[in-house]
């Protein structure tokens, strides 16, 4: 530090996207890190394509002249449930599929396939685990939470850690636990809204599953869009630099949430330098990264920034590549596990489909039709059935995700998974199930639900005074998209599905419902009409880990990590007075 210039120390705390930054200007500018933000992907999306990326950067990053200090880059990705921006990744199951599993030692083993699958692609950061507690199933985040149970996120939170950074050796990456703090907890689940507790609930209910990540050593943490008590996070001294660095130790660095600060103060000048104050290390700065160095140079020499905090951010980046290892790596191109035969291996894809198969939870099974026999005449209909797209969710591929079959490349539809167990299965053609017959079908499997979102598109927005509401409260600005819809009854949000199971149903052929959904939703009259009924959350690019269970090949042991409602009214959680929810939290039928 002694030899770096401010420019170069300002240089480091600055991470930009790979679209806003060459080569060239991350060794001009001194540029510290380089992110992709959701399905921002080189070239042809190939691993090699990520690796030569990586490696221009780093290259760049260390070309070392009289001018510019070799000081390796470090570059993240949403690896939220494998690494899942690139075509030929092992997917997981998102997080709340994962908090049904009730498996710590699964957890570690996914983090460790994941680590190897970033570290392929020649990244060394990934913005996991999210560490949300959703207390509110219409925020379209909820997917990315393990549980509305704090409890549930502890006992994950540190074994994901350890499972991403190990030792800090060669199969390690660094791990980034988020959000800080209280993601989960906004009034209505509005996505970036204001979180209303006293600061006891705050840590009982949202910090507290923190601990064990920061006891296994993360060694990054991203500020939460949300506020608290009206007040932003990201300009909140309180919540990042006296109860995060200084009562809670945490000696790693603090990164914003992607343009966080702006949102901040109209005056992106005064945003700046109440980013850097409150305790903010590095700046997920999207485009816009040249003013924030112009700015934050000028509140430097004019004094409205200190240099004290300046150090203190850049020793913490600097300490955190150290301890990452990050100056004695060779270059991405010459690491163990860049380009790696095992990216997407059939190993890497039964640690992922062992953990769709535990992430079921078996709602209904009227007079024991379930497990089906794999001889039985299956027909198979709904619009999830054969749409890999569908069933991984959002951030894969694309921020929003995508639909159909071209683009999770190596990965098994659900009904692919049921057409390799019972031979005798056939598709609906339409997936309507119109051409139901039970003189040919004993039996349907009807795979419906949700389709892709992510963040704020995700959210169930049943009026506008919410937002009205979160925004008059927020000091600062609420960021506001497009919803992903206006109610939590599954046959208003998607009327199709319950047309299909009807179909069937009238026919006389017993139908199984499996739900593909990032939450619980009302699903009473899907649920009257199905035999049985099996909510599969978005179980990623292994869906025959869904046939191995419904062929009884494997039980159910999947058990609600989410309270499961009976009417859109519904918001209690466990533990709440007057908790009277349709399944309760911890429900799940076995064989
Ligand atoms: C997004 C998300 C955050 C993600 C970041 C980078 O807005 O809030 O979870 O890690 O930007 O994509």
């Amino acid at each position: 530090m002694g030899k770096m210039t401010l420019a170069q120390k300002i240089g480091q705390m600055v991470q930009t996207e790979r679209l806003s930054i060459t080569p060239e200007e991350v060794k001009r500018w001194h540029i510290g890190a380089v992110l992709s933000g959701g399905g921002s992907c080189p070239g042809d999306n190939t691993v090699q394509d990520w690796v030569d990326m990586n490696d221009a950067y780093w290259a760049a990053s260390m070309e070392e002249d009289d001018g510019h200090l070799a000081i390796p880059v470090i570059y993240g990705v949403d690896a939220v449930h494998g690494n899942s921006n690139v075509t030929q990744a092992t997917v997981f199951p998102h997080n709340i599929g994962l908090g049904a599993a009730r498996d710590p030692d699964l957890l570690e083993k996914v983090a460790q396939v994941t680590a190897r699958e970033i570290l392929a692609t020649g990244v060394d950061w990934t913005f996991a685990p999210t560490l949300a507690v959703a207390r509110n199933s219409h925020w379209g985040r909820t997917y990315e939470s393990y549980s509305e149970d704090p409890q549930i996120v502890s006992s994950y939170s540190g074994r994901f850690v350890d499972g991403l950074q190990g030792n800090l050796g060669t199969d390690s990456v660094v791990s980034c636990v988020k959000h800080w703090l209280g993601d989960g907890g906004t009034t209505d689940g509005v996505d970036q809204g204001d979180t209303r507790l006293a600061e006891e609930e705050l840590i009982r209910l949202h910090a507290e599953p923190y601990l064990p990540a920061l006891e296994a050593g993360t060694l990054t943490v991203m500020v939460s869009f949300n506020s608290w008590m009206g007040e932003k996070c990201h300009g909140n001294k309180y919540l990042l630099t006296y109860l995060l660095k200084e009562r809670l130790q945490f000696d790693g660095f603090i990164i914003s949430d992607w343009d966080g600060i702006d949102y901040l103060s109209e005056n992106y000048f005064e945003a700046v330098a109440m980013g850097v104050n409150a305790g903010i290390d590095m700046f997920m700065v999207s485009e816009h990264w040249q003013p924030f160095i112009n700015h934050l140079t000028h509140h430097v020499t004019r004094g409205t920034v200190s240099m004290q905090r300046i150090d203190d951010a850049v020793r913490r980046i600097l300490s955190v590549k150290v301890a990452f290892g990050l100056f004695d790596k060779p270059r991405p191109a010459e690491r163990y596990w860049s380009n790696h035969a095992s990216f997407g291996s059939q190993e890497h894809r039964e640690v992922a489909r062992e953990a769709v198969r535990k992430s079921l939870v078996l709602l209904k099974n009227e007079s024991g039709l379930l497990p089906l026999a794999k001889k039985q005449r299956v027909l198979v209909a709904g619009k999830n059935a054969h749409n890999l797209g569908h069933q991984c969710g959002g951030f894969t591929i694309a921020w929003q995700g995508t639909s159909g079959n071209d683009f999770v490349i190596g990965g098994t539809s659900i009904w692919e998974g049921i057409q390799q167990l019972a031979p005798e299965a056939v598709l609906s053609h339409d997936g309507s199930g119109r051409d139901a017959d039970p003189a040919q079908h004993d039996v349907a499997i009807v795979v419906i639900g949700e389709t892709p979102y992510a963040e704020g598109m995700g959210d169930i927005r049943t009026g506008d005074d919410v937002i009205v509401q979160a925004g008059s409260q927020i000091n600062g600005l609420l960021k506001v998209l497009e919803p992903y819809g206006n109610t939590m009854v599954l046959a208003d949000l998607h009327p199709e599905d319950l047309e299909t199971i009807n179909t069937i149903a009238a026919t006389g052929i017993p139908v199984v419902t499996v739900l593909i959904s990032g939450r619980p939703l009302v699903a009473n009259r899907e649920l009257d009409a199905s035999a049985a009924f099996v909510a599969a959350w978005l179980p990623g690019s292994e869906g025959q880990g869904i046939a191995d269970v419904l062929f009884g090949d494997e039980n159910f042991s999947g058990k609600l990590s989410f309270s499961w409602p009976e009417n859109p009214e519904n918001r209690k959680n466990v533990g709440d007075a007057d908790y009277d929810p349709l399944f309760p939290y911890g429900f799940g039928l076995t064989y």
